[in-house]
């Protein structure tokens, strides 16, 4: 069965690496069913990094995640959230290149704050975000289809 997950091309990312993101990500089966280009606002940074809120470096995360543009992505394919989450590598890019030297954030990634991509860690976040992000007007329907 198909699933979704959501991605994010961080603003770090979106200058210089956004292209070669998005083919990467058409490269790897996955659909795009949604994208959204938009400045995340402080509220918006803080309730989507809701879960990371007693982290030391939250409020660094948040601020880097407002500072210029996103982009947002709902990804379908078979086992989208792992797929996506092997693509991107690693949360930290130092061990990205040593463990998965092809992942985005080993290519990418600049240090485990600034490290490019987003995805959701599984299938609940995933439909909770997508929510968050874009509302409801994405049907299961196309996900039921086949
Ligand atoms: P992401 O996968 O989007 O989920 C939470 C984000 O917090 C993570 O990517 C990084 O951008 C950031 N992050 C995680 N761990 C650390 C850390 N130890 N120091 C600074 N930022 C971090």
């Amino acid at each position: 069965p198909k699933q979704k997950t959501l991605a994010l091309i961080k603003p770090d990312a979106m200058e210089e690496h956004r292209d070669n993101i998005l083919q990467e990500i058409r490269g790897s089966g996955f659909s795009v069913t949604q994208l959204k280009e938009a400045v995340l606002s402080r509220d918006m940074a803080e309730e989507f990094y809701k879960e990371q809120r007693e982290k030391p470096f939250f409020k660094q995360l948040v601020e880097f995640m407002c500072r210029g543009p996103c982009l947002m992505l709902v990804l379908t394919k078979e086992n989208a959230v792992e797929e996506w989450r092997l693509i991107m590598g690693p949360t930290d890019p130092e061990q990205a290149k040593e463990t998965s030297p092809d992942s985005l954030r080993a290519r990418f990634a600049s240090d485990i704050l600034h490290n490019s991509v987003h995805g959701s860690s599984n299938e609940q976040h995933a439909e909770e975000k997508i929510r968050f992000i874009f509302g409801d007007i994405c049907s299961d329907a196309e996900l039921t289809a086949d």
